[in-house]
């Protein structure tokens, strides 16, 4: 599979949503396109700020007809691993940098009947997700500090996107997650990326079908 025949998948990215009309909200995102919805679960220990938990993530999972890829950003991912899978998550990620043993991580969240991803924080060397891509179905490379949206998108880690290209196999999902827009979006696919989460960049736009489409479009021209 070259990057030109790969199909792209978009995953808006709810904390960038108006969290008082959530059901509207994922209608939006589902009528624009969305091939994902992508939640962030923060626990205000591995990152400062505090979002869902798995009861929303259940109401979320009623309200939807995509699949919920469910993004971790907490310091004990195996003691919240029952209740996420049960409230509907299809994808869980997990943080690299919390884990002493990501294969046995990855193998849990697989008997528990969810789509493993592991995740790298920007400062992280992607040195330990490498060991264990047959282990996962999803790599999620933070190009921003995890916590919150709408920061800058850090360049330095698309080359982690290539790495885990070269090395994976052609199946794997490669998300990249923080500062998405038409240009990044650009960069990453060329990388080797196929799944864009986008939270300000879709949600903040007046028309999510139009820009969810000129994501998709960036991503079949070459980089710049
Ligand atoms: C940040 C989250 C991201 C965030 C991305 O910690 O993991 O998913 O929603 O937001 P934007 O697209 O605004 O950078
Ligand atoms: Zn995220």
């Amino acid at each position: 599979m070259t990057s030109v025949d790969r199909r792209i998948e978009v995953a808006p990215s709810l904390l960038a949503a108006d969290f008082g009309r959530l059901a509207d909200e994922i209608k939006r995102a589902e009528d624009a396109g969305a091939d994902r919805l992508h939640v962030d679960v923060m626990d205000g220990h591995f990152v400062p700020n505090i979002t869902i938990g798995p009861f929303i993530v259940e109401a979320i999972k009623r309200n939807a007809s995509v699949p919920l890829d469910v993004h971790l950003m907490i310091a004990d991912p195996m003691a919240y691993l029952g209740p996420f899978a049960d409230a509907g998550a299809d994808y869980l990620t997990f943080h690299q940098e919390v884990v002493d043993d990501p294969r046995e991580t990855a193998d849990a969240f697989r008997a528990k009947g969810v789509h493993p991803g592991i995740s790298a924080n920007p400062e992280t060397s992607v040195e330990m997700v490498l060991e264990v891509l047959d282990a996962v179905d999803q790599v999620l490379i933070m190009t921003v500090h995890p916590g919150f949206g709408g920061q800058e998108f850090i360049t330095e880690n698309v080359d982690k996107v290539r790495r885990v290209r070269e090395a994976g196999r052609p199946e794997l999902h490669i998300a990249v997650d923080g500062g998405i827009n038409e240009e990044t979006a650009r960069v990453v696919c060329s990388a080797g990326a196929d799944v864009l989460v986008a939270g300000t960049f879709l949600f903040k736009s007046d028309d999510m079908a139009a820009t969810l489409a000129r994501l998709r479009r960036a991503c079949a021209l070459p980089a710049k």
